[in-house]
């Protein structure tokens, strides 16, 4: 079995419950708040687990308020020996939830952006060919970790999430999977039109397996090779907080690769544990369980 090293941001999230998103020069009342541990990065470090990767995750928390995001992992079989406790704060998102269950996010990066070179070639030195790298874009050094790492032969899964100018200079081209949703990909690929996303995707990414995520649309995956793309459908559940659906997605999704399965079977699976994801609140707390998804695909 490969092992999956996940280089990746971890946040506290203060969830505010409100009517609507605010406005501009507006002040509302939030019904609730609640915190949870998340962070794009460990929230697809725990839906890895669950699908029963080997997990290495590795990136910074501060050192005062960093033991409940470690603990989180560790509790859901997550390796957390590479995870660096820093004299800062941790990275935090301010996340607002309305009425539909759809989500608002703003972050501060924290301990997430202080990871220094050194680091990522010590982290990398300890795996291997063959062995997986996950990333996001919630950390700095993101561009050494796909060149470092593409010299060492390992298999890099990108999802460039929140897509901003630095993913423009990004050598996403050196990307085995790249895990997109419709804003991340027009981003890549501004002159697309609707229709033709994926094959523009395909086009500018020749060597890497692109992962198309449509929401309740579900997903398309076009990998080289391929003259047509698998279409998975969603699985559609009561949307509660679409929260880490994503990360839900392709931390199922890359487990399953990870450990042998096509990419049909893998697809399957990640739908199903983002369709359970998005009908429970919060982040980490949402990602189901091995079995809860068995279940889901075993109704179906
Ligand atoms: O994808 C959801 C995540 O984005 C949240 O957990 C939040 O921390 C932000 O990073």
């Amino acid at each position: 079995m490969a092992k999956v090293l996940n280089f990746g941001s971890l946040n506290v999230d203060h969830v505010y419950t409100v009517e609507h998103f605010v406005r501009p020069g507006e002040t509302i009342s939030a019904k609730k708040l609640e915190l949870f541990c998340g962070g794009k990065g460990l929230n697809q470090s725990i839906a890895l687990a669950r699908a029963g990767a080997e997990v290495y995750h590795a990136g910074a928390v501060g050192a005062q308020d960093g033991d409940a995001l470690l603990a989180t992992l560790e509790r859901a079989g997550v390796h957390t020996e590479l995870i660096q406790k820093l004299q800062t704060e941790s990275g935090h998102a301010i996340i607002q939830v309305d009425a539909n269950g759809q989500n608002s996010i703003l972050i501060y990066g924290g301990a997430n952006r202080m990871i220094c070179r050194e680091w990522v070639e010590d982290v990398l030195s300890r795996f291997s060919e063959g062995d997986f790298l996950v990333l996001q874009n919630e950390i700095n050094c993101v561009r050494e970790l796909i060149e470092l790492a593409h010299a060492r032969k390992m298999k890099i899964a990108c999802n460039p999430s929140p897509i901003d100018e630095s993913v423009q200079q990004l050598p996403l081209e050196d990307c085995d999977y790249l895990i997109v949703n419709e804003v991340e990909g027009q981003a890549l690929c501004p002159d697309a039109a609707a229709g033709e996303l994926l094959s523009r995707l395909h086009t500018k990414f020749p060597h890497s397996a692109v992962l198309l995520t449509l929401g309740a649309d579900g997903a398309r995956y076009l990998a080289p090779g391929m003259n047509e793309p698998i279409k998975q459908a969603a699985y559609r559940l009561p949307v509660k907080d679409t929260t880490a659906a994503g990360d839900t997605f392709m931390g199922y999704f890359i487990a399953k690769i990870s450990n042998g399965y096509t990419a049909s079977e893998a697809l399957q699976f990640a739908s199903a544990a983002a369709g359970i994801a998005v009908s429970r609140d919060g982040a980490e707390a949402s990602i189901p369980t091995y079995a809860e998804v068995e279940a889901m695909l075993c109704e179906k």
